[in-house]
């Protein structure tokens, strides 16, 4: 995730304004090491999600960890409002999944598997129970997972108590505005603490490894 210094994890509904070079090299990195890449439906509406591509630098070691050559990307969605016919569905490397709820429309189940994407099922109603997907991913032998965001979905892994370990990068920006900042779920009780692991500096950009103490 990427924050401004006043905490924005977007600007005019993208993420890229307050990015930079490096932390995208960071980005690719942590895609290179992943299993899957999980995802909210509105992110890959306003990002334009394409599929992950299969990334030199990384071949050997996927292949002896016996990863795919590029992770699958994960999109979840309740309403399943998605472009099925646009390349993150009809033409991965690895084949796109879908993460809902038992009640989601059948219809649009239907229209994502003729597309090419695999439906897994993680929750009881229309929507997704965090705790649930993370176990129906690693029944599937995923077990190193990337959560992209955006602030709705790493909101809800905070909440359920399943986010181990946090990759933030603070651009040196200010924005003000009205933008979410990176979690917007529900609260927890109690603050959860978090210890520093990594810390890198680029250009003014902080990039933090931080994991669940
Ligand atoms: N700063 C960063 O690092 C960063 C990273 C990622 C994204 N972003 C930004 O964040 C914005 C989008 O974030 P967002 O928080 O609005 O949306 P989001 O988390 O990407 O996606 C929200 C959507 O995910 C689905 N969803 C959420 N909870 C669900 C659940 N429990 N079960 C099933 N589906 C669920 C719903 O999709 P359906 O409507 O299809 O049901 C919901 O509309 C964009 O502007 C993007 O640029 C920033």
């Amino acid at each position: 995730m990427v924050s401004s210094l006043d905490g924005a994890a977007q600007h005019d509904g993208r993420s890229q304004p307050i990015s930079c070079a490096a932390d995208m090299r960071i980005f690719g990195t942590l895609r290179g090491l992943a299993d899957v890449v999980l995802v909210g439906a509105e992110t890959v509406r306003k990002e334009g999600y394409r599929p992950a591509r299969a990334r030199e630098a990384f071949a050997d070691r996927r292949r002896a960890a016996g990863q795919t050559p590029a992770p699958a990307v994960a999109v979840i969605s309740a309403g399943l409002d998605l472009d099925f016919s646009a390349p993150l569905f009809t033409s991965p490397l690895t084949p796109t999944l879908i993460l809902t709820g038992e009640k989601a429309r059948e219809d649009r189940k239907k229209e994502a598997e003729q597309a090419g994407a695999r439906v897994v099922v993680a929750g009881e109603g229309r929507g997704v129970d965090p705790a649930r997907a993370v176990a129906a991913l690693a029944g599937l032998g995923l077990t190193r997972l990337l959560t992209e965001g955006g602030p709705r979905i790493l909101g809800q892994f905070i909440a359920a108590g399943v986010l181990d370990e946090l990759c933030l990068t603070l651009s040196p920006m200010v924005t003000s505005g009205e933008a979410q900042r990176i979690a917007d779920g529900p609260g927890i009780a109690v603050p959860k603490r978090f210890s520093l692991a990594s810390l890198l500096e680029e250009e003014g950009f902080l990039f933090t490894r931080y994991r669940r103490t």
